[in-house]
């Protein structure tokens, strides 16, 4: 048995969850739930990113204390989180005490990296991020994320010294010490490391009151992402913790989710931070696509974002987990479509699953077929390699994928076979051909189980109790064909 951490971004909570938030959440869930299943001991954090100016000028238009509008979008999310059938070990908001007074000590564990300078130059309030001269030309001087005008800041502000480390981020990217995935990903990366200037640690509070004061100069705020991206190691309760299992036993991290947008903080930014505080590099990057609302990345500051819940809520839990994680693409962008989303419901889940379950369920019940025990998980796997192979490359929906094409199977089988009409002139075979098929589906049901808990978990159910019988249809809303 070993033990794994794996995180996932914090979102901002300047407004409610949307769809695309799920993505970090059921992406970390599967590998915890397939970690977990092979024995293994996860530690799964999650959280809320809660300082910064577009958090506070939210608040303020909300006409609430800043305070308040936090916790309650930070409950949102955990909520949503909830909802998602996702079940983090941990969950941190930055503003909590703990994380607050760590990241000050933290500061000063890098002061011998950290400079004064006056900054003049562009910003992107979206982002939070620093622009380069080169980015803004690039972009026309407008963030192709949030279609907001850069804004341009004049102010001092405090900076790591990310040239001090640069050689050493390079090697572990290029030697995959620190693996980015996908792979077609760290070329990109290593190009903004070879162009990434020293970044800015702190805004003058003047400008940004609503953040972690800088220790020893109360005129500065400590910058929000370097306040974010420590939350993977505050959680662990760090630099207290430093020399404690509660942190040697989890850090460095397996696997830290997020999506492609916010790479660059995490393979430039963060890789600094933690070699400034002598301490390894997290095994793997896994950055996703995005989720997209006709073409374009939907997000809270482009007001393209469909609620969740809506989502949730037309054909429940596992509707929404099969979508995101079979037809979203676990690297690339995908698109959200209504349609697209009715027709995986009805043709694939309510039709190749659901019904091949009512299917095979009422023919073992009408001909008094035994149960057969389900395999263990670990037994499955070691039998499946191709499937162990993608989910230990971290290929979420190629392996989901893998599993579909099992479900498949089971009904090509049941088609060829025709046990309804073997069992009428040999009894025997019947029955045998009917066992064999519950057990190829508990077999994929088996597999289905780090993406569909619950359906697996039913699946197995109806067919390892003491008498099989046709269950209630799994997925009822199904439109009839
Ligand atoms: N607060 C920062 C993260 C700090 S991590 C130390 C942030 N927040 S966010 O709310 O903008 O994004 C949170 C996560 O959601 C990121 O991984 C981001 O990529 C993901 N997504 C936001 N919109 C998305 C889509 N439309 N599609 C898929 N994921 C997207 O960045």
């Amino acid at each position: 048995m070993s033990k794994k951490y794996l995180t996932t971004a914090i979102p901002y909570v300047n407004g409610t969850p949307h769809l695309g938030h799920a993505i970090d959440y059921l992406l970390a869930d599967v590998y915890s739930r397939y970690e977990s299943a092979l024995g293994n001991e996860v530690k799964f954090q999650t959280g809320t990113d809660e300082h910064g100016n577009k958090i506070f000028e939210k608040a303020k238009s909300a006409n609430l204390p800043v305070e308040e509008y936090t916790k309650t979008n930070s409950d949102l999310f955990r909520d949503f989180i909830k909802k998602l059938g996702v079940s983090p070990t941990d969950f941190i908001r930055t503003t909590d005490a703990a994380h607050k007074h760590r990241v000050q000590l933290i500061w000063q564990r890098l002061e011998q990296h950290i400079y004064a300078k006056d900054y003049e130059g562009w910003y992107c309030n979206g982002c939070e991020n620093f622009i380069t001269e080169k980015e803004y030309a690039d972009n026309n001087g407008v963030c192709p994320d949030h279609q907001t005008p850069y804004i341009k800041l004049s102010e001092k502000n405090y900076y790591l010294k990310i040239s001090d480390f640069k050689p050493k981020i390079k090697a572990a990217i290029e030697s995959d010490e620190l693996k980015i995935l996908p792979e077609f990903r760290k070329h990109e990366v290593l190009k903004l490391l070879a162009d990434s200037p020293d970044v800015s640690i702190s805004r003058p509070k003047k400008n940004l009151s609503w953040g972690i004061e800088v220790p020893g100069d109360p005129s500065q705020v400590i910058y929000v992402w370097l306040d974010a991206l420590s939350n993977y190691i505050t959680i662990l309760g760090y630099p207290e913790t430093e020399h404690s299992p509660e942190f040697t036993d989890f850090w460095p991290a397996a696997v830290q989710f997020v999506g492609k947008d916010i790479l660059r903080f995490h393979a430039i930014i963060w890789p600094a931070i933690l070699l400034a505080l002598n301490l390894p590099l997290p095994r793997v990057l896994h950055s996703h696509g995005h989720v997209l609302l006709n073409g374009a990345k939907m997000s809270k500051s482009l007001g393209n974002t469909i609620d969740p819940l809506e989502v949730l809520e037309k054909y429940g839990l596992p509707a929404f987990r099969y979508y995101f994680l079979r037809h979203i693409d676990t690297f690339a962008d995908s698109d959200f479509t209504w349609e697209k989303y009715d027709a995986a419901y009805n043709n694939e889940l309510a039709n190749d699953l659901g019904n091949l379950v009512q299917r095979l369920a009422t023919l073992c019940s009408k001909n008094s077929v035994a149960p057969v025990s389900a395999p263990s998980f670990p037994e499955v796997v070691i039998e499946n390699p191709d499937y162990s192979a993608l989910m230990e490359k971290l290929e979420f929906s190629n392996a989901f994928d893998y599993v579909w094409e099992k479900v498949k199977s089971v009904n090509k089988k049941i088609d060829d076979e025709k046990p309804w009409s073997l069992i009428k002139t040999d009894p025997a075979a019947g029955v045998a051909s009917l066992s064999s098929l519950v057990a190829s589906l508990l077999e994929a049901a088996v597999l289905l189980s780090p993406f569909l808990p619950e359906t697996s978990e039913k699946i197995i159910k109806i067919f390892t109790a003491e008498k099989i019988v046709a269950p209630e249809p799994l997925f009822p809303k199904a439109l009839k064909a």
